[in-house]
């Protein structure tokens, strides 16, 4: 196992600050005293393992990142416990998404235990940033870049930054810490991603290649963009960051049906779209994996077989979806309002996150 060295912030915020900031965090815009930082070569393999205090890097203008964007990240949450311990939910699964996002763009494993050692020490010196309120949590942040001072461009950088900082944050799109309904754009001049590119990983350029999209959704009164499949445009792949679900109201077996696009390689295998699917069967409600096409989604919310859609995500938890908008035109979702399913889904997701409903899997792990 790597060693980190412990460098405590000789100038951490004051307290009274740090609880004005957890009183309304926000989303992504304030950090903690501290972050990890741990280096990558050839020669050494991992090394240099630090919690040290947050602050800026001294990087080479010419550090392959800024120019071949070749870089991998995820985002995870460190929850108050009922019992005012603190608990990460599910960091394997992120350890594990990490290294198949850092394969994908030729960047080198980080063995998954120091992956979650490493959230485990931050968590640990910087336990005062972390919110109590339900929906409020630390994101972490963990991220790879690499750091080769060159512009050859044939093989991957020879050095990398492994680097964790964490944000005091409420989910990302709630007003307050009530769900806020969301109206969604559908792209059909732009594609997040295609088979056999990088849609499936946690990489810097999916995101990049969004914010245009984004830019044409806000100008349409719209909160987020859905992408739609690069082939035919016409089957729903996923939103923004997050994940959707589509719910169906109950058929033969008496069951809401909630539904998401399969795994098919150009979307992100969400760990909330994991936990949700497991979930479902608990909580009487059925689960499935299955195309959705935009024309479906636009009739069967007109016949009402489609009662809800909620998008999910470790940032936004779990949104509503209100009211789709397209160039085609704009259809309502269910009465436009949070939906029962989704508010049920949501109370149990963070109830569990939170140290307040049973476990069933196991997936809190205390971290301090
Ligand atoms: C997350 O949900 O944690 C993400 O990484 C999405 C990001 C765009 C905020």
């Amino acid at each position: 196992m790597v060693d980190f060295e412990i460098r405590p912030s000789g100038q951490p915020v004051p307290e009274a600050r740090r609880k004005a900031i957890l009183a309304a965090p926000g989303f992504g815009r304030t950090f903690t005293d501290h972050m990890v930082t741990l280096r990558w070569c050839a020669d050494q393999g991992w090394h240099d393992g630090r919690v040290e205090p947050y602050g800026p890097f001294l990087l080479d203008p010419a550090t392959a990142v800024f120019h071949y964007g070749q870089e991998c990240f995820e985002g995870m949450k460190a929850y108050r416990q009922a019992s005012g311990a603190v608990g990460l939910f599910r960091p394997e699964e992120n350890a594990a998404r990490f290294n198949r996002s850092a394969d994908r763009v030729g960047m080198p494993p980080l063995p998954e235990e120091t992956f979650v050692h490493a959230l485990e020490l931050l968590v640990g010196q910087d336990s005062a940033w972390v919110p109590d309120a339900i929906g409020t949590s630390l994101y972490l942040r963990p991220f790879m870049i690499a750091t080769e001072p060159a512009l050859g461009f044939t093989l991957p950088s020879d050095s990398y930054l492994f680097c964790v900082i964490a944000s005091p944050v409420t989910a990302a799109f709630d007003a307050g810490t009530a769900p806020r309904p969301l109206t969604v754009w559908l792209s059909k001049d732009y594609t997040r991603a295609a088979p056999g590119g990088t849609g499936a990983a946690k990489t810097g350029g999916n995101y990049a290649a969004a914010f245009k999209a984004t830019q044409q959704a806000v100008a349409n009164g719209c909160d987020q963009v859905v992408w739609l499949d690069a082939l035919e445009h016409r089957w729903v792949e996923e939103m923004g960051g997050m994940n959707l679900f589509f719910v169906y109201a109950p058929e033969g077996d008496g069951r809401p049906r909630i539904v998401t696009p399969p795994l098919t390689g150009t979307l992100l295998p969400g760990v909330t779209r994991d936990s949700l699917l497991t979930l479902a069967p608990q909580l009487g409600l059925a689960a499935e994996e299955r195309r959705i096409s935009v024309d479906q989604w636009r009739q069967q919310c007109a016949t009402g077989e489609i009662t809800e859609v909620f998008a999910c995500g470790t940032a936004a938890v779990i949104s509503p979806v209100g009211a789709v908008r397209s160039a085609a035109g704009d259809w309502p979702v269910g009465d436009g309002r949070p939906g029962p399913v989704t508010l049920r889904l949501r109370e149990e997701l963070l109830g569990i996150q939170h140290g307040n409903r049973p476990d069933p899997f196991s997936w809190v792990r205390k971290a301090c």
